[in-house]
């Protein structure tokens, strides 16, 4: 830690030093972004290259499934193209909040503003972008809204999820954080059922999914799956920035990833106080009629801290150290490859479901560019 403190406090230093010598010499600012980059150590290293290229195939992936969520229960329009809304299903998302259809198509444009620019900066760097075209296979949703499942084809899978909803309890103990491992007890799920007695859609599949229910329990708990997925992916976006952030080099990429990662903590924040709705009265207890999925009412069953629905920001948690003061921060941030980074968060979205049906090449493709981020290292200057 100390060699890294002094690295940055030179490179700083140095970055500091060029701009002052272009303002005396009065330099344009063009001209001083010329300098910057024929200066060789102003240049992304292999590392911050491979980083970028895994969250722009991370970004590209999120795009898939937000606008799969957008076509069905989002706002249609000329920034976020493609389906014409399922009225049902919208309908039970804005059971959680009225204003759902606005945050599911702003998510959905944020994700594919966050893909497009990664990969237009890759270009102007020379280094290739990320193109995940070859692997858009798999057949979605069915149902009146989503865009023809013959001609429009996906990445992802929101039909066969696993939903991890540890996210809500650990971003609300006080006494566990999982870079500090062992954490005991382990993290309990807010919605268990999401794990043991998956996998559920997370959209309507087909119309059935509408039509074979008639109390509509069936169609809210599909948009409660929804509320909850939301979460457990910006949650991971929210750790993957700053996870990544540490093993960057170069100060622009750097201003990148801090600038794009506390986007994701927004939708976080947005969709875990959706997802509350979701378990609390007037909506929950409810069981879905059809699989019996259930969702607690949190308040009431098991209540106490860790499970009340209006809690939306981060309890404090133990950081860096036990003997130091609990703080509220983003977890995990670990640099322990084995904690977290970008092989476990394929990984943990490989075991979501997320990517049922994807082929052997797809999982290969998007295994090595995880792998090649996770052997990124911050570069000193003496190395
Ligand atoms: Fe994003
Ligand atoms: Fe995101």
């Amino acid at each position: 830690m100390t060699d890294e403190h002094h690295a940055d406090r030179r490179s700083f230093l140095k970055t500091g030093a060029i701009a002052g010598t272009a303002l005396v010499a009065g330099a344009t600012a063009m001209a001083q972004q010329a300098a910057a980059d024929t200066d060789a150590s102003n240049r992304p290293t292999k590392g911050d290259i491979d980083i970028l290229r895994f969250l722009a195939a991370a970004e590209i992936l999120e795009t898939d499934l937000w606008q799969q969520y957008n076509e069905l229960g989002g706002i249609q329009d000329s920034e976020v193209p493609g389906g014409s809304g399922n009225k049902p299903y919208t309908d039970a998302l804005k059971n959680l909040d009225g204003d759902m259809d606005q945050y599911i198509h702003d998510n959905t444009e944020d994700e594919l503003s966050h893909q497009t620019f990664i990969n237009a900066y890759l270009i102007s760097k020379g280094a290739p972008p990320v193109n995940l075209e070859p692997f858009r296979t798999l057949t979605g949703s069915k149902a009146t809204g989503a865009a023809d499942p013959k001609t429009t084809k996906r990445l992802t899978n929101l039909m066969e999820l696993k939903v991890d909803t540890t996210w809500w309890t650990r971003y609300r103990s006080r006494t566990n954080n999982p870079d500090l491992p062992p954490v005991v007890p382990p993290f309990p799920q807010a919605v268990p059922d999401l794990i043991t007695k998956g996998p559920f859609p997370a959209i309507p599949r087909d119309d059935s999914d509408i039509t074979k229910d008639k109390t509509g329990k069936h169609i809210q708990a599909i948009a409660n799956t929804a509320a909850f997925h939301f979460a457990s992916i910006e949650q991971g976006g929210s750790s993957l920035y700053p996870t990544l952030a540490l093993r960057v080099t170069n100060p622009v990429v750097l201003r990148i990833l801090l600038s794009i990662g506390p986007t994701e903590t927004s939708h976080f924040q947005t969709w875990h106080d959706k997802a509350g709705n979701a378990v609390k009265d007037p909506l929950a207890p409810l069981t879905d009629p059809i699989n019996g999925l259930t969702f607690p009412n949190l308040d009431v069953s098991p209540g106490g801290e860790d499970f009340q629905t209006n809690l939306i920001m981060p309890e404090p948690c133990p950081f860096l150290n036990r003997k130091f003061p609990v703080c509220s921060i983003i977890r995990p941030v670990s640099t322990n490859r084995s904690i977290f980074g970008a092989v476990q968060a394929v990984k943990g979205l490989t075991a979501s479901g997320l990517f049922n049906g994807q082929s052997g090449a797809f999982f290969k493709f998007v295994g090595e560019l995880a792998e090649e981020a996770d052997e990124a290292t911050r570069k000193c200057d003496e190395d």
